[in-house]
């Protein structure tokens, strides 16, 4: 009997964590309750991706369309985001996670800026486990702030236009240096990306659950993983290829 070797591990998930306002509704709860689960949430499955082996983790916190929604639900998520870095700073700095933020970040609070920079920077020196917070995110919005900066560099003759390839361009994505999501997850049932990584995502493996967001705890995301080990990526090649490792 052949053994199924060992277990495929994604390097990279980056999580829509949607199902927040539902979850509370359920329950004739405020939705501002949804999301306070739903920071629980983000605990539970930081300390789980870290014990599965996922060594980064993206999370979609806020996105440039969140500040449509209702004056003190923004305001509450804000205040959420302030508390859960302020709480997990010393668990992060324990566990040695280093934390990243992409998107538009200047436009926040000032408040949470100031917490987002302290823990940033009180973690900045660990390698092996990374969390990645996606706010005031719109993958739309990070390819035009890219060009501007590529075509910046061009001016100023740090590029030449006549180089322009994805390597080169990606790196002035706010994603710049890091890998690209191997698996994506969206809970709650919801079937889309939602101007999330679109150009990180091209080859990434995505999984829809239906587990709302509060809800979603380790063996949702194990199982997640687990769909991503028996999926075949295939880059374009054929099963054939992948097989004999042949070019
Ligand atoms: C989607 O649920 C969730 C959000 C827009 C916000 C996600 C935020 C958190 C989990 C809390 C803050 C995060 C951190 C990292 C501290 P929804 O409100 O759209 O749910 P619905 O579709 O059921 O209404």
């Amino acid at each position: 009997m052949s053994s199924p070797g060992p277990a495929k591990i994604p390097q990279h998930v980056a999580i829509i964590m949607d199902g927040n306002g539902r979850w509370a509704k359920a329950r004739g709860l405020p939705r501002l309750e949804g999301h306070r689960r739903g920071v629980e949430t983000v605990r539970t499955v930081v300390d789980a991706a870290r014990e599965i082996g996922i060594r980064y983790i993206t999370l979609y916190a806020f996105s440039v369309e969140n500040w449509k929604r209702p004056t003190d639900e923004v305001s509450g998520l804000m205040g959420l985001l302030d508390y859960f870095l302020k709480r997990e700073l010393n668990n992060l700095i324990k566990e040695k996670v280093r934390l990243h933020t992409i998107g538009r970040t200047d436009a926040l609070p000032a408040n949470v800026q100031r917490e987002l920079d302290r823990v940033k920077d009180a973690t900045k020196h660990f390698t092996d486990w990374n969390l990645v917070l996606a706010l005031n995110y719109g993958s739309r919005n990070e390819v035009a702030d890219a060009a501007r900066a590529y075509a910046e560099a061009v001016q100023a003759g740090r590029e030449k236009a006549t180089d322009a390839s994805w390597e080169r361009f990606s790196r002035y994505l706010y994603t710049g240096g890091l890998p690209d999501p191997d698996l994506l997850i969206r809970t709650s049932g919801e079937q889309r990306v939602s101007n999330f990584l679109l150009l990180q995502c091209a080859y990434a493996e995505m999984v829809f659950t239906p587990v709302l967001w509060p809800d979603f705890g380790q063996a949702d995301l194990q199982a997640a993983v687990d769909e991503y080990g028996r999926r075949e990526r295939r880059y374009g090649l054929t099963t054939e290829q992948i097989k004999t490792g042949a070019k």
